[in-house]
């Protein structure tokens, strides 16, 4: 295993200069121009960057310039309302990355005066903001040199020094964080780490890299010995759990249907959905007698919708969807709305996809 200091070795025969102006240059003619790279405005940066996080470049397009149309400033979103955030960040996932964000904001509003911190003990402290987003944010935003290293980044530089360490393990990262502390360029750290970003973006990709156009094919260690496909070392997460569910859309004599705001911590947190319970706990014939318990109201099973399946990043979920009717109007634990109101509501995406269904049929 690599150490700390063994690093040195990996830059013996290495030229940080010259990389430094090749990947540079490259990025500055290459880079696509993109909504956060309009400006370096700390508040655009770091809401892509939390954006960004799990989530592709184009995906996060149309969601970003809606957010920024919502929320243009620290202050507005500090003062927003909590589920008026959620909505934005529907079906990006990962809804705490969106809970901490606000957190985080409120926190500059109040205690740095709205001023994203450009100092690296300040902006760690916020919420939310771990090693990668301060370190993006710092060089993007305000042209300091810290490392910004995520999971492409560590693929990037796995290549270019033949770094074999697991990169799954969450101990690589200081390895190669260390790594850029070295490589990044003092003149201009923001080009350097957006550079490292692109390249594994356009260039160094997971399969099937394109070393042929790679403006740093020269420095690659992994290249120079026919090695880029065997990098990085990234050992397998554990196999994803199936959780089954019973998941019930009960609809009112107004035609309004039953909603419930989820639990204020864990996943998904205070988004809402239609009820829902693990089939392991109640069975479908005990699903009415749940319900009377669970709502305090009576429903009759009506039909059986197409079933749901969501994969989370540790779960997966497979909801079987039932129609039902109730004469009751109230419900404890629970609210109806119109189906005129409901995409007031923040949902996931696998409720989502059982709204449409409802809408489909109606
Ligand atoms: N991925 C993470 N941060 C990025 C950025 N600033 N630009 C493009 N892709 C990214």
């Amino acid at each position: 295993m690599l150490q700390l200091d063994d690093l040195h070795v990996k830059f013996q025969h290495f030229s940080i200069d010259l990389f430094q102006n090749d990947l540079i240059n490259w990025f500055q003619q290459e880079k696509r121009s993109l909504p956060w790279r309009e400006n370096r405005d700390p508040y655009r940066i770091w809401v892509s960057e939390i954006m960004l996080q799990q989530t592709k470049v184009d995906t996060v397009i149309p969601y970003f310039h809606r957010f920024m149309e919502r929320f243009p400033t620290i202050q507005a979103l500090a003062e927003a309302d909590e589920q008026d955030v959620l909505k934005a960040w529907e079906g990006l996932g990962y809804y705490s990355r969106a809970r901490n964000l606000q957190t985080a904001v409120r926190e500059v509003a109040e205690i740095h005066a709205g001023k994203v911190p450009d100092d690296v003990e300040q902006l760690g402290k916020l919420k939310g903001v771990g090693p990668y987003t301060k370190g993006a944010i710092l060089s993007i935003a305000y042209g300091i040199p810290q490392p910004a290293v995520d999971g492409n980044v560590m693929r990037v530089l796995s290549r270019i020094l033949l770094i074999t360490e697991d990169i799954a393990k969450p101990k690589a990262r200081k390895i190669f964080e260390a790594a850029v502390g070295k490589m990044i360029s003092k003149d201009d750290p923001s080009s350097f780490n957006q550079g490292m970003m692109e390249l594994g973006a356009l260039i160094c990709t997971p399969k099937k890299p394109a070393c042929m156009l790679c403006p740093v094919q020269e420095h690659c260690a992994a290249y120079q010995q026919g090695l880029q496909e065997e990098l990085p070392i990234k050992s397998k997460g554990k196999k994803q759990k199936t959780i089954p569910y019973l998941s019930v859309i009960v609809e009112n004599e107004q035609g309004e249907v039953l909603i419930e705001k989820r639990p204020e911590e864990g996943l998904l947190a205070n988004l809402w959905q239609f009820p829902m319970v693990d089939a392991s706990d109640v069975s479908l014939e005990q699903l009415a007698y749940w319900f009377q318990l669970e709502y305090g109201m009576k429903i009759t099973l009506e039909e059986t919708l197409q079933p749901v399946r969501h994969i989370f990043s540790h779960i997966i979920w497979e909801l079987i969807v039932l129609r039902a009717k109730t004469k009751d109007d109230a419900a404890e634990n629970g609210r109806f709305v119109a189906l005129t109101d409901i995409n007031d509501y923040p949902f996931p995406v696998p409720h989502q996809k059982i709204l449409q269904q409802i809408h489909v049929q109606d």
